[in-house]
Parts: C-alpha cells; sequence; structure tokens
C-alpha cells in the first residue's frame, strides 16, 4: 500500500463541443505527503485547469484520479464536495472571502459548511490560525477592513481550519506585492513545515517557483518538465521560522513532520 497523497494518471481536459480546446492532453503525476510544488508554464498551457481537475473542482474528459488512496473520478458531486471539504484546501488569487464577515467567520466558513453546529474548540483553532497567519488583532474585523495581503492571509487560515493534507493554490499572490508576496509565501512554507501539509502552488514567479522542493513545468496542455528545486532546506528552514504555539497540547511545536495541534 503506498500512502501517496495524489496520483494521476493520463488526464485529458477538453472544453466545447462544436470549437473544441485541448486544455490538458494526458498529464500525469503524484504528489506525496508533505512535498511544496510549484507548476509553472505560460499563459494557457493548462495550469489552472489541471489545478482545478486535481482539486476536483472540474472533472477530467479522460484519465484517473486517485487523491489519499480513493479514485474520486468515480465519486459523485455530493460526495466530492464532501470529500474536498474533509481533505483539500483551497486559495486563489482573488482570495474570496465573504466581505460581510469578519476574518474569523471567513475562517470557520468551512467548518460550517460541514457541521450547522459551530464548537467552542473549533472558533479556539480558528484563532490559533489566525494568530499563525500573523492576524491575531484582526480577528473581529471585517474582510472589508483588512488589507489585500491581509486578506490572503485570512484566506489562508481558512484554507487550513479542516487540516487539510493537501492545499492548491492558483497564483495566491497575483494580485500583492513582492513584499508581501514574499510574506505570504514565507507563511505557506512554514505551514508546510510545522503541519507536514502538502502544496502545489501556481506561480508566474520563477524566484518564488525556485524555493519550491519541485517545479513542474507546462507547455500546451503537457508536463514538459519535472525536476527538484534548488529549494529551501527544511531543517534549515525550521531553525529560521519561530515554534509554533500550540494552545490545545499547552506546549510549542518544534518538530518537524505531521503534527496534528488539535
Ligand atoms: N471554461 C473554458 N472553456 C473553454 N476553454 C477554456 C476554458 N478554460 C480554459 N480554457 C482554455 O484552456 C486552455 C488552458 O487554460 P488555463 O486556464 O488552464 O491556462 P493557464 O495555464 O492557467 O493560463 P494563465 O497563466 O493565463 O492563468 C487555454 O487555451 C484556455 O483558453
Ligand atoms: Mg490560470
Amino acid at each position: 500500500m503506498t500512502n501517496t497523497l495524489l496520483e494521476a494518471k493520463d488526464l485529458t481536459m477538453v472544453y466545447g463541443t462544436v470549437v473544441k480546446t485541448h486544455a490538458l492532453k494526458g498529464v500525469s503525476l503524484n504528489i506525496e505527503p508533505g512535498e511544496f510544488s510549484s507548476i509553472i508554464g505560460y499563459s494557457g498551457s493548462g495550469k489552472t485547469t489541471l489545478l482545478n481537475i486535481l482539486g476536483t473542482l472540474d472533472r477530467p474528459t479522460s484519465g484517473v484520479l486517485r487523491l489519499l488512496g480513493e479514485d474520486v473520478t468515480k465519486m459523485s458531486d455530493l460526495q466530492l464536495a464532501n470529500f474536498r471539504n474533509r481533505n483539500l484546501g483551497f486559495i486563489f488569487q482573488f482570495h474570496h472571502l465573504l466581505p460581510e464577515f469578519t476574518a474569523l467567520e471567513n475562517v470557520l466558513m468551512p467548518t460550517w459548511i460541514r457541521s450547522r453546529n459551530g464548537s467552542l474548540k473549533l472558533a479556539s483553532r480558528a484563532k490559533e490560525l489566525l494568530e499563525l497567519v500573523g492576524l491575531k488583532d484582526r480577528i473581529n474585523n471585517k474582510a472589508t477592513a483588512l488589507s489585500g495581503g491581509q486578506q490572503q492571509r485570512v484566506a489562508i487560515a481558512r484554507a487550513l481550519i479542516n487540516e487539510p493534507q493537501l492545499i492548491l493554490a492558483d497564483e495566491p499572490t497575483g494580485n500583492l506585492d513582492s513584499e508581501t508576496t514574499e510574506q505570504v509565501y514565507e507563511l505557506l512554507r512554514n505551514i508546510n513545515s510545522t503541519l507536514n501539509t502538502a502544496f502545489v502552488v501556481v506561480t508566474h514567479n520563477d524566484h518564488i517557483a525556485a524555493k519550491s522542493n519541485r517545479i513542474i513545468e507546462m507547455k500546451d496542455g503537457l508536463i514538459t518538465k519535472d525536476y527538484p528545486a534548488a529549494g529551501m532546506d527544511r531543517d534549515v528552514l525550521w531553525n529560521e521560522i519561530a515554534p509554533v504555539y500550540c494552545r490545545h497540547c499547552n506546549r510549542e511545536i518544534s518538530t518537524e513532520g505531521t503534527v496534528a495541534l488539535l
């Protein structure tokens, strides 16, 4: 039994019926737990199409996709929605926060979708995540009263609330200035290192991609290159970041690897 997180085999995607666009022409890739990968490639090469299929937001025209050992191509829409809510997190270029809700409420939103009953435990977990992304003092601000970078950090906390094993991000910093971009990526790497959450991030930013563990290059609907990036040594990275304090276990977490905060 393999513990591969994601196994995609020969994925194709054809948009349209009269005029057909072959957006994916046979993409195969595996993602392992805790991996931090970047997808790069020219505009129109199929990055978003691939990410949406890997995240089960779209169904491929053909091919097989296994996530956590389950063949998701066979699931119904409702089963998929449940599966996504439990196992996957998403961060988009435009954060899609609900403007009338506070930072805290936005982070809790996926848990409300999962179950109508909010719990105190979840609220404290959401606060902890907002603290982790540096927004301790903005917990009760409405989304509209936050800067672009702060809103994106709320979206990152929201992606983490259900403790997904895999987070898919489509140009998560495409809308941010270069300094905030660096901060957001540092945060993603920090989360990757601390919680062992795997990331697949579409980016146009070569500098950012170079900091991944792996770079996947796409061209014309195909993966043309797939290679290890120089990356950041996970131990070095770990030494550079402050340990996360876990209120539930009442201690600082400083060990690398899979750490359950709850
Ligand atoms: N809903 C759609 N209907 C028809 N064609 C589509 C649709 N979405 C994407 N395409 C086409 O599929 C191809 C791949 O698009 P995709 O959005 O995956 O590219 P991308 O690599 O994410 O580009 P970008 O860097 O500009 O975001 C493009 O030729 C695009 O025009
Ligand atoms: Mg795109």
